[in-house]
């Protein structure tokens, strides 16, 4: 079974969940960085990710590399901002059309993740949807996530 486990991380808690989780499953990894990143550091990042959601912003990418046709299961992970997935996710299902099996990890700080999941399956409505985990700051419970992520790597199976 190859998989792929496409993510956008702007502090790291993504990323390092999702170089985790292709450790354990042998995945290949797809990061997607936005053209012009926002600061990762300080307070502006909430104004300014805030808004891109709100105001549904489709933010450029850095080139990136797809090829679909390799992979027999595709997971996308995400930072929750104002309780959706993060709008670099949004463009990069905008430009791809993703049909089979998919699982969503989601990382946060205490939202329930449940309706930003639903929102993510409906823009994949050719996908199988395998399982989801959402991770409480992955970063600072490393032991607690490398559990989850152990348990959920059953399901990729
Ligand atoms: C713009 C912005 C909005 C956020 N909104 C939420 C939110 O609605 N709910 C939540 O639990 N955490 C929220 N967070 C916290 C992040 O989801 C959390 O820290 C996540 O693990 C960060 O992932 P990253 O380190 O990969 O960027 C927000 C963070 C940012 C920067």
């Amino acid at each position: 079974m190859k998989t792929l486990i496409i993510y956008y991380s702007l502090q790291g808690n993504t990323k390092f969940t999702s170089l985790e989780l292709a450790n354990i499953i042998e995945a290949d990894t797809l990061e997607l960085i936005p053209q012009n990143p926002i600061k990762s550091k300080g307070f502006s990042k909430f104004i300014w990710g805030g808004k891109q959601v709100v105001t549904n912003e489709l933010p450029k990418l850095k080139p990136y590399n797809f090829k679909q046709s390799e992979y027999d299961q595709i997971i996308i992970a995400s930072p929750i901002w104002a309780s959706r997935f993060t709008p670099t996710i949004s463009t990069f299902l905008s430009e791809n059309e993703i049909p089979g099996n998919i699982a969503l990890i989601a990382t946060h700080e205490g939202s329930n993740c449940t309706k930003a999941f639903q929102k993510i399956m409906d823009k994949l409505p050719n996908c199988n949807l395998i399982g989801t985990l959402d991770l409480l700051k992955p970063l600072k419970k490393q032991e607690e996530t490398m559990f989850k992520l152990k348990q959920f790597s059953e399901k990729l199976k």
